[in-house]
């Protein structure tokens, strides 16, 4: 059996209205940095994309969007196997993109992912995330868009997930720690 939210819970982070109201200060961010640009908001499945869709709402300029899907391995031995699992629809060449994130943590996957893209030649490319965990990071990454800094708990919610539930939840909780299988 799945935990319900109110059991799957310890205590709620960020509130939907404290999600909401620091995203349209990023989307203005962004909105302001690109205006007259072509951007292009490239979502990382599945964990950005009520991040991605919420951010693209609140920006206020034009934007296209595409995504890709990442798939990480053996994280736990610090080795940070990731491979591409979709890739995007259409080329990044010449394009200015933004990343979208939903969590940096260790920066395995999107250090790859940044490596990756950049070898397509996009004309700027930068990261967005909801999340920054910098206590647990293992390789650098610049991240130039963040909307929360959190300390070393798991969170579900806004798109987060804990064995591929809790994503729909509206706002970001602390996962209760009894309920994570020690890993
Ligand atoms: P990294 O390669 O260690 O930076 O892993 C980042 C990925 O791990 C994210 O894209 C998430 O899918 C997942 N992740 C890391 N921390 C959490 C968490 O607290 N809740 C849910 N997923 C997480
Ligand atoms: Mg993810």
């Amino acid at each position: 059996m799945i935990p319900s939210f109110e059991r799957a819970i310890e205590r709620i982070l960020f509130t939907e209205e404290q999600v909401q109201q620091r995203v349209n200060e990023v989307a203005a961010e962004i909105s302001e940095k690109y205006r007259g640009r072509d951007l292009k908001l490239i979502g990382v499945l599945k964990g950005s994309i009520f991040f991605l869709t919420q951010l693209a709402r609140a920006i206020t300029i034009p934007v296209k969007i595409d995504f890709l899907a990442i798939s990480s391995f053996s994280h736990k031995s610090g080795q940070g196997l990731v491979r591409i699992a979709k890739d995007l629809d259409d080329p990044i060449e010449g394009e200015d993109v933004v990343v979208v994130e939903d969590i940096v943590d260790t920066g395995f996957t999107i250090r790859y992912l940044m490596q990756t893209l950049a070898g397509r030649a996009p004309n700027s490319m930068a990261l967005c995330t909801l999340l920054d965990r910098t206590s647990r990071r293992i390789v650098q990454v610049p991240v130039d868009y963040r909307c929360f800094e959190i300390g070393d708990h798991f969170v579900i919610g806004c798109g987060l997930d804990y064995k591929q539930h809790y994503r729909n939840l509206g706002y970001i909780a602390v996962m209760n720690p009894s309920l994570l299988e020690k890993s």
